[in-house]
């Protein structure tokens, strides 16, 4: 077993273990001790089957902030440089003069900043590295001394480990694909680390095909094809899915020409993914033919507040092209149809073992997770929180198809005032429908 110290990011904590979970599976990762893995400390040491392992957890995890090898763990300093002296290994096999070095301090759960030079200081009176040349900016070996706390107020940790950086986990994404300097967003476009992890719960793999029913802006799917996948979404509103109308941002006007939700794609040098964003309905299923297969579908369908939900309204014209669309009526889409519309689709469309991952808004008062949408032919694997306002927080859903659906079998969702969200939300003198 191979032991190492994993750092978490502290911010999305309710994604933590459903992200680590959906990875190990996803990679076929070994970890023995993953129950020890909880919400309440940020880092933790986990015995790995292989080496191999660590770095493709690293490869894709967004909520781990870096891993390190661990050489030794201690309850003191005085205890660690007893350790370290019986495992003179430790140093030696990285104390030769063409591998430079750096040592960094970090310290968990302790309120008080803490003088990580003087900490650094006294480590190399005590533990000495006889060859390799100190380098901070790009060192050949990294290593760390790490405290933890049990209280914030504490004044000696309650463990001190010492290791080298294994690697960092993914969260440089989050600033790669920041909104900021997106080409092209809109109002509702998903927060890059969310849509990540998103994509990692709901397990986008290389060569994967990944739908997207309610595209948006693409902000779901970029990161799908990040991760290898071949990507393709609908989205009903003609402006939204052409780029035209006024900019999202703020006292631009009009937006460019060169928005487009395919110039995302070629931003992120991923365009090679991008398949095709059709002008549709996404609760017309009849669009897909019945060897249609996804494996994986991602979700953010609107809930009324930025954006609403719509469907189209069948007329007698049956040209459905672009313009078509574009002007054809619509009527407001209720939503918890369109849940049951978007499960039924997955255990429709989905290959076996597929996974769909979707959005789903909450009114606090109201939430109980029996009433979450359930299909038979889907099996709800994770449920994560991210709170939003007081009265309400939205869920991240993810499902896994376990067969194929029997004929008119269908997603059930009970009354959970889903509905009612925007309703909700917005007005005080309607309580009594919340
Ligand atoms: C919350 S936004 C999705 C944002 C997207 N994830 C992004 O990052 O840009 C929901 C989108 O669904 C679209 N939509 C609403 N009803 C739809 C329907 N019946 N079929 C397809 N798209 C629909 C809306 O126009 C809106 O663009």
């Amino acid at each position: 077993m191979v032991p190492v110290l994993v750092v978490f990011s502290q911010s999305h904590v309710d994604f933590r273990i459903p992200e680590f979970e959906a990875i190990c599976s996803m990679l076929s990762i070994r970890v023995k001790n993953m129950n020890s893995i909880n919400t309440e400390n940020h880092m933790f040491v986990l015995h790995f089957e292989n080496r191999l392992d660590v770095t493709k957890l690293l490869s894709r995890s967004i909520l781990i902030k870096f891993a390190i090898s661990l050489s030794v763990e201690a309850q003191s300093y005085e205890q660690l440089f007893h350790e370290l002296k019986n495992k003179p290994e430790v140093i030696e096999n990285y104390d030769v003069p063409d591998e430079s070095f750096a040592l960094r301090f970090f310290a968990i759960g302790r309120k008080k900043k803490l003088d990580s030079i003087e900490r650094i200081k006294m480590f190399l009176e005590a533990v000495q590295f006889n060859h390799a040349p100190i380098c901070l900016i790009s060192p050949v070996n990294e290593f760390y001394l790490v405290e933890e706390y049990d209280h914030p107020t504490d004044e000696n940790p309650r463990k001190i480990f010492f290791g080298k950086l294994w690697g960092e986990g993914r969260s440089e994404l989050k600033t790669k694909y920041n909104l900021r300097e997106r080409c092209y967003i809109g109002n509702t476009t998903m927060d890059p680390e969310l849509s990540f992890i998103q994509a990692n719960l709901a397990m986008v793999q290389p060569g994967n095909l990944v739908f997207d029913p309610f595209v948006g802006t693409g902000g779901l799917i970029l990161p799908a094809a990040e991760f290898g996948g071949y990507v393709m979404g609908t989205e009903i509103n003609y402006q939204t899915a052409r780029a035209k109308g006024r900019s999202s941002r703020q006292g631009v006007g009009e937006r460019h020409e060169s928005e487009s939700i395919r110039a995302n794609f070629e931003q992120y040098y991923t365009e090679d993914k991008l398949l095709s964003i059709v002008i549709a309905d996404s609760s017309k299923h009849a669009i897909w033919s019945s060897n249609a297969k996804f494996d994986v579908i991602v979700a953010d369908p609107p809930y009324g507040v930025r954006e609403k939900a719509r469907k189209t309204v069948k007329n007698k014209k049956s040209d459905a092209n672009e313009d078509y669309i574009q002007y054809q009526q619509k009527e407001d889409y209720d939503l918890e149809a369109a849940f049951c519309d978007l499960l039924n689709l997955a255990a429709m469309t989905l290959v076996m073992n597929g996974r769909v991952s979707f959005w789903y808004p909450v009114i606090l008062e109201k939430y109980c997770s029996e009433n979450l949408p359930t299909h038979p032919a889907m099996e709800l694997l994770s449920n994560c929180e991210q709170p939003l306002t007081r009265k309400t927080s939205r869920r991240l859903l993810s499902y896994r198809k376990v067969r194929e659906p029997i004929a008119n079998e269908e997603c059930e969702i009970r009354k959970t005032g889903v509905s009612h969200y925007r309703d909700c939300l917005f007005s005080s003198n309607k309580k009594e429908n919340c």
